[in-house]
């Protein structure tokens, strides 16, 4: 009895000298091994260092469609707004000589930058829209929710197409490193330098307000997730190819009505805005749905003039659990003054993984109704209830009267 209230009393004196600047560093690092009470160790230990998660506040661009959140580059920093895809590995932003091919406003001087190091490397990219970026690699240190990740690898760029609409700056990788690169991608970096507690990430995403551009209505947390923004329990699915962050669903279906039902496989990817799946499912959900097929705008239409309550629920079945995505979330509104169009949020595509397996990918319009969680330590991707499930689009009193 007595050694615990005399350990206590030391375990108190030490927190309380851990609050002044000058904290005995020796204390902190005393050899655990053979104290009596070794759990007493580690809390005494973390005092040196206190790692906390860290987090990134996400603003809707282009009427929701993606969003981006600062991050910064170099000594002193400069600040770059950056989408954080998950369906990429690269971390890159705008050169000045790119001006305002490669999009956003800001530009990487690194001759303004006392921790560059050039590294020179060709870096190259093409994303699923047929834009890409080009330039080349350097090395600085880059900050992303307050954790300040020191030699990391990025690339600048130095042209671009089919980027110059953007507000953003750049892209954020966080998929998993690339077989053939070699390269390190920034969140596995940030875990190896011990400047987060766990090797996790997570990402809300409140549904976008109409007309209401750039409110802060998401959140990246790095090492860690925000308990919340979402609704116990989380559903973990391992991930079953390192590359994207894939796992295997047991289904989809429409109402009752599965459109697919065996090998069907998924990436979570925060850098695509809607569902998209392999056409001939998407075109027998679609189907299901009501949509009609327009060529023109690659995009499935629905009848605005219908009974909401005709629309079926469709649904995600990860892990045996259902994820339901209703008609008002996955109906988007297009329009004004009476004159409204409407489509649905899936989209065919013929994406592949490096297996050449057919993936659906679950874009924005999933993620924003379920938080999502990526553990590199126990590679699973983890999914619950977002506490924005319940928030639908403010719709005009003319639509679904029918
Ligand atoms: C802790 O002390 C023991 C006994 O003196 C020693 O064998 C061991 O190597 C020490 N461990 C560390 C991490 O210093
Ligand atoms: C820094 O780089 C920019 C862009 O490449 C250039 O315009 C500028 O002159 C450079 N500044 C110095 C001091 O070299
Ligand atoms: C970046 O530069 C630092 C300092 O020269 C070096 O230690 C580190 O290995 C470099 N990182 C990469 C990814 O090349
Ligand atoms: C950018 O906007 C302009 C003007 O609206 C348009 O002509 C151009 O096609 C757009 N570029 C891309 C890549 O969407
Ligand atoms: C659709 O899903 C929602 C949310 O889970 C549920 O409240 C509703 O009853 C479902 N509708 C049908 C027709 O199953
Ligand atoms: C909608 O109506 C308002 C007011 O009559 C008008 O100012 C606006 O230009 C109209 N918008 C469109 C897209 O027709």
């Amino acid at each position: 009895m007595k050694l615990i209230i005399l350990i206590v009393f030391i375990f108190i004196i030490a927190v309380q000298s851990a609050e002044l600047p000058s904290i005995s560093t020796k204390r902190v690092q005393r050899n655990c091994s053979f104290s009596v009470r070794q759990h007493r160790c580690p809390p005494l230990a973390r005092l040196a260092k206190v790692v906390t998660a860290g987090s990134v506040q996400l603003l809707n661009e282009l009427s929701g469609t993606f969003w981006i959140g600062l991050i910064y580059i170099g000594t002193p920093p400069q600040k770059f707004y950056v989408d954080f895809d998950t369906g990429s590995s690269d971390l890159w932003v705008s050169a000045p000589s790119c001006g305002k091919a490669c999009g956003g406003t800001n530009h990487y001087y690194s001759n303004k930058s006392t921790t560059y190091r050039p590294v020179g490397v060709p870096f190259e990219i093409h994303y699923g829209d047929g834009s890409y970026a080009k330039g080349k690699f350097d090395n600085d240190t880059c900050t992303v929710g307050g954790k300040a990740v020191k030699g990391q690898l990025f690339a600048e760029a130095t042209s671009g197409s089919g980027l110059e609409n953007y507000t953003r700056d750049g892209l954020l990788g966080l998929a998993y490193p690339l077989e053939s690169s070699g390269e390190t991608p920034l969140f596995f970096n940030m875990y190896k330098q011990g400047l987060i507690p766990q090797p996790i990430f997570g990402f809300y995403f409140h549904p976008y307000r109409h007309h209401i551009k750039f409110t802060q209505n998401g959140k990246l947390t790095v090492g860690g997730v925000d308990t919340t923004k979402y609704i116990a329990p989380i559903t973990y699915a391992p991930v079953i190819l390192k590359g994207y962050w894939e796992f295997s669903m047991n289904s989809v279906s429409v109402s009752n009505t599965k459109v697919c039902s065996s090998g069907c496989y998924a990436i979570a990817d925060t850098g695509t805005t809607l569902i998209v799946g392999p056409p001939s499912q998407v075109n027998k959900l679609n189907a299901l749905i009501g949509g009609i097929y327009i060529a023109a705008y690659d995009t499935f239409f629905v009848d605005c003039s219908r009974k909401l309550s005709s629309f079926p629920n469709v649904t995600f079945t990860i892990s045996n659990q259902r994820f339901v995505i209703t008609p008002l979330q996955y109906i988007r509104i297009f329009g004004d003054n009476n004159t409204y169009l409407c489509t649905t949020a899936f989209q065919g595509a013929d994406d592949r993984d490096s297996s050449k397996r057919p993936i659906w990918i679950l874009g924005d319009y999933f993620l924003v109704r379920f938080y999502s969680i990526y553990d590199i330590g126990k590679n699973r991707v983890g999914f619950a209830k977002s506490v924005s499930y319940s928030f639908l689009q403010t719709v005009p009193s003319s639509l679904f009267k029918g």
